[in-house]
């Protein structure tokens, strides 16, 4: 028992070090119906996210692949410290009852982390949940607002928060991502 305890935090404590962990197990947040994985596909840049992490990578952004019905692979990308970083993972809807809630996996050692979508038009904006019980006493979340484009107008950031607020996640520490330049200096790269 002792040993398995060491376990489970050595395995969580880069998840807990990330996030200020919240009393309680994960709320139930009311995801998109008659979500569209197919429509859902293609490219999204991150535009704001919790939480703030004190490195802040810039110009993040995921293609998304559909490689089954219910399965597709991620691509992302960062720049930090002016370095261009690239992760692949791949995804699955884990229940095709609930197609709007995602599992996404960076490493074959990991299971699928939730990645719900909460909101989205598929052509604007996405906003997308990922929340972890640990042990049922607490949890720790992660939450993105995603744009077909490096930067959304004012409205639809609002708009895409409001998905977080009415579902009692508190985003009020949630930070913009840098867009600024990204495709000047990936070209210069290369
Ligand atoms: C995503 O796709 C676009 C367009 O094909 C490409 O320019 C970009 O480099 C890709 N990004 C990643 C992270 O693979």
């Amino acid at each position: 028992m002792k040993s398995s305890f060491a376990v489970v935090f050595a395995f969580l404590l880069p998840i807990i070090g990330a996030q200020v962990p919240h009393w309680g197990p994960c709320p139930e947040p009311s995801v998109q119906p008659a979500f569209n994985l197919k429509q859902f596909m293609g490219r999204w840049f991150e535009i704001a996210k919790l939480p703030a992490q004190f490195e802040k990578g810039q110009c993040i952004e995921n293609n998304f692949t559909l490689t089954t019905e219910n399965s597709f692979r991620v691509a992302s990308a960062e720049v930090l410290k002016g370095e261009i970083r690239k992760l692949d993972g791949t995804g699955v809807v884990e229940d095709p009852k609930h197609p709007a809630k995602l599992g996404v996996s960076y490493s074959y050692v990991l299971p699928f982390s939730p990645y719900w979508i909460l909101s989205t038009d598929y052509v604007n904006y996405a906003v997308v949940y990922s929340c972890t019980d640990i042990l049922r006493l607490f949890h720790v979340d992660f939450a993105w607002i995603m744009g077909r484009t490096r930067s959304l107008p004012d409205a639809t950031v609002w708009k895409a928060k409001d998905a977080f607020v009415k579902n009692n996640i508190d985003v009020s520490r949630m930070i913009i991502t840098k867009q600024q330049g990204c495709d000047k200096r990936i070209e210069s790269d290369i």
